[in-house]
């Protein structure tokens, strides 16, 4: 199924996270969810309200993280290991944002530990890739983005396939209101089918691709209209509940 997962960023405090779920919830029904899954990845301080609004009233919401640290436990200051976010029912965790690589220095084989620890704990990464514009414009996206691709998720089998997520986010599209041509990402989200398939074979088709970058309720339906694009990964557009309900029915 298609998945919009809204990534809040550094935004909201616990109490704005229960409201803004629960007024997401008034403004979709049913036949939102029969073709999309819908997930929210406020920041740690908020999951376990965000938790609790969901299961108490029984809202279709997938919760997301949007970090973690790959060790199961330990002397780690400040961080939350895979296990602890399983526990508050979270189902998607987001690896390798490019805001985390830009400014607290992941680098694929962090990024490709991340995602192996969500998934020893059973949940699914979200693993981001994305060129930045100094390379798109010196034509290397393509090859920059299977790169990221191939080391992110280096060792995890074809039966995990239909457990990851690849999200191609073009960095100079994040937060800057220029997102990505359907075209160029298109070729981009193309690219990455093509490595998954030759590194796993045909379970390769079943992991899902979102675009993120700028999506809003008005881009959307031309993302979703490509073959390769499975979804989107919506940070501005995701902290306006009307907004975030448009991205997700694009279809109507
Ligand atoms: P944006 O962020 O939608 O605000 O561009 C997307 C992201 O960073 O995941």
């Amino acid at each position: 199924m298609d998945l919009i997962m809204g990534n809040w960023k550094m935004h909201t405090n616990h109490l704005d996270a229960i409201q803004m779920i629960q007024k997401l919830f008034y403004r979709l029904d049913r036949k939102d969810y029969e073709r999309v899954e819908v997930v929210v990845a406020p920041p740690f301080t908020s999951l376990r309200s965000a938790q609790t609004v969901i299961e108490t009233d029984r809202m279709p919401f997938g919760l997301g993280a949007q970090n973690v640290h790959f060790e199961e436990k330990g002397a780690f200051t400040g961080e939350i290991s895979p296990a602890m976010l399983a526990k508050l029912s979270v189902s998607y965790v987001i690896v390798g944002h490019s805001e985390r690589r830009a400014m607290f220095g992941e680098t694929d084989d962090v990024v490709n530990k991340k995602a192996k620890a969500v998934l020893n704990a059973g949940m699914r990464p979200v693993v981001c890739i994305g060129e930045v514009l100094e390379q798109r414009e010196a034509g290397q996206a393509l090859d920059v983005v299977v790169g990221q691709l191939r080391g992110s998720l280096s060792g995890i089998s074809a039966e995990e396939a239909e457990e990851v997520v690849v999200a191609y986010e073009p960095v100079w599209a994040i937060g800057t209101g220029l997102s990505a041509s359907t075209d160029d990402a298109a070729e981009v989200t193309d690219a990455i089918r093509a490595a998954l398939l030759e590194m796993w074979g045909p379970e390769g088709e079943k992991t899902r691709i979102l675009y993120g970058g700028s999506v809003n309720q008005g881009n959307i339906a031309g993302f979703m209209a490509k073959r390769t694009i499975d979804g989107a990964l919506v940070g501005g557009a995701s902290l306006d509940p009307d907004s975030f309900a448009g991205v997700v029915r694009y279809w109507i």
